[in-house]
């Protein structure tokens, strides 16, 4: 039997598209689903009496954090690297002599699937604590198929070990590995026509994102990929336009994608071509900020033309070493000026849409049981910290996972 629960004396922020605030309120869960939601006062009288009451003293809630851009599933580390970046290299040069998202090719190859997840599973758990009940994993740190086969079902197995719902994408096209130098076509041809494919039917991948950028695959190479990722009915997402402007939004647009991701060297037309497919924004400031990026994202394009904007923490070993979603969104706001409630829709309903996350991010009747509970007086406090905030209790699927804090919570049966 469903349990069902009413959270009352609560402040709501649904994140819903008009970004509705309910004050006096309460929300009421039947197993892992909404059920209503409103001003308490109008809650239906005729509810059982069987129902738990949980009194949430005024806090506010949020849906579950989503983090729709990740590459959480990697061993080591790259701080070596990092230390030459301090001393003056660049990202792009580590890259072009074989380092950077190789290295961690390498490192990730000689893992065993327990290992990686061992590596994966306390940046998860971070992510956890700050109240993410959704996140997106990408591989693509394998590059052989049975490597982004390993990566991929770390991913899953994450998924099923903690109360996160995982949504995996297949990055097959991320670099090219050194037993294909000089060869990036049949590479390309490789995951295409035989990596994806295999991974599908394994039931491995949710989506399939490229790397598309002057250092990584161009858009022919790119569009070979996606072509076979539309072929399985696969959504689509992009790394476009990190780098420099190689024409991977256009492309990404034309076959509809979920989510075009960086967008720092974007310009007005991507952002025009964005709108009109209905494609997700998702800037990762952290990224930026790592790699002392000065070209910032075409914002004031992406507010003015209505563009939905996710957040995300991009956590990987080479331009964003951070699992912290709320840092990321805490960025965004000084580095990018995106406003509180621009970043609060990018962590929620924004970020559900662009990893294809149904009945996410939002709070509204039917959406998932996912919110999370917050002991701020005001809800922008959640982004005003950096490197601080943390949930009092994070609900999933309608039950609650955790108590934090020196005050339990009255459950006044
Ligand atoms: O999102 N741009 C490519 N992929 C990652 C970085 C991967 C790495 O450096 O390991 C990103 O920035
Ligand atoms: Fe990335």
């Amino acid at each position: 039997m469903k349990v069902r629960t009413i959270w009352h004396n609560v402040r709501i922020a649904t994140c819903d598209e008009a970004m509705t605030e309910l004050h006096d309120a309460a929300l009421i869960t039947n197993g892992p689903t909404i059920e209503w939601i409103g001003r308490e006062s109008d809650m239906p009288r005729d509810l059982d009496r069987e129902a738990k009451r949980v009194d949430l003293r005024n806090r506010w809630i949020t849906p579950g954090l989503v983090d729709c851009h990740t590459h959480l599933v990697f061993a080591g580390n790259r701080a070596q690297e990092w230390a030459e970046i301090l001393k003056g290299a660049t990202y792009e040069e580590i890259a072009r002599r074989g380092g950077g998202i190789l290295s961690t090719v390498s490192a990730t190859r000689r893992a065993s699937e327990a290992e990686l997840f061992d590596q994966a599973a306390p940046r998860l758990e971070s992510l956890l604590a700050e109240g993410v009940t959704t996140i997106e994993v990408k591989s693509g740190y394998g590059l052989t198929l049975e490597d982004e086969r390993k990566m991929l079902r770390v991913a899953r197995e994450l998924g099923r070990r903690y109360p996160v719902l995982v949504r995996t994408t297949f990055l097959g096209a991320h670099a090219v590995p050194p037993e294909f130098a000089g060869r990036a076509d049949e590479f390309i041809d490789a995951v295409a026509t035989e990596w994806l494919p295999a991974l599908y039917d394994e039931g491995l991948i949710d989506m399939v994102d490229v790397f598309c950028d002057r250092i990584a695959f161009d858009t022919t190479q790119a569009e070979r990929v996606l072509a076979s990722a539309a072929k399985h009915q696969l959504p689509i997402r992009m790394h476009a336009e990190q780098l420099a402007n190689i024409g991977a939004t256009q492309l990404a647009t034309r076959m509809r994608a979920l989510s075009c991701d960086h967008l720092e060297y974007s310009n007005e037309d991507d952002v025009r071509t964005m709108v009109r497919a209905q494609t997700v924004a998702v800037l990762l400031p952290t990224a930026y900020l790592h790699l002392r990026e000065t070209k910032q994202p075409p914002i004031e394009s992406l507010r003015r033309h209505g563009a939905s904007i996710a957040v995300a923490s991009d956590c990987n070993p080479g331009s964003a070493p951070s699992a912290s979603l709320l840092l990321a969104g805490a960025l965004a706001t000084r580095l990018f000026a995106l406003t509180a409630a621009e970043v609060l829709a990018g962590i929620t309903r924004n970020a559900a849409k662009a990893c294809g996350a149904e009945r996410r991010g939002m709070l509204k009747v039917g959406c998932a049981a996912d919110f999370v509970v917050w002991d701020v007086a005001a809800v922008e406090e959640v982004l005003y910290w950096m490197g601080r905030a943390a949930p009092a209790m994070v609900v999933r699927d309608g039950v609650r996972l955790n108590s934090l804090g020196p005050q339990p919570f009255a459950n006044d049966s």
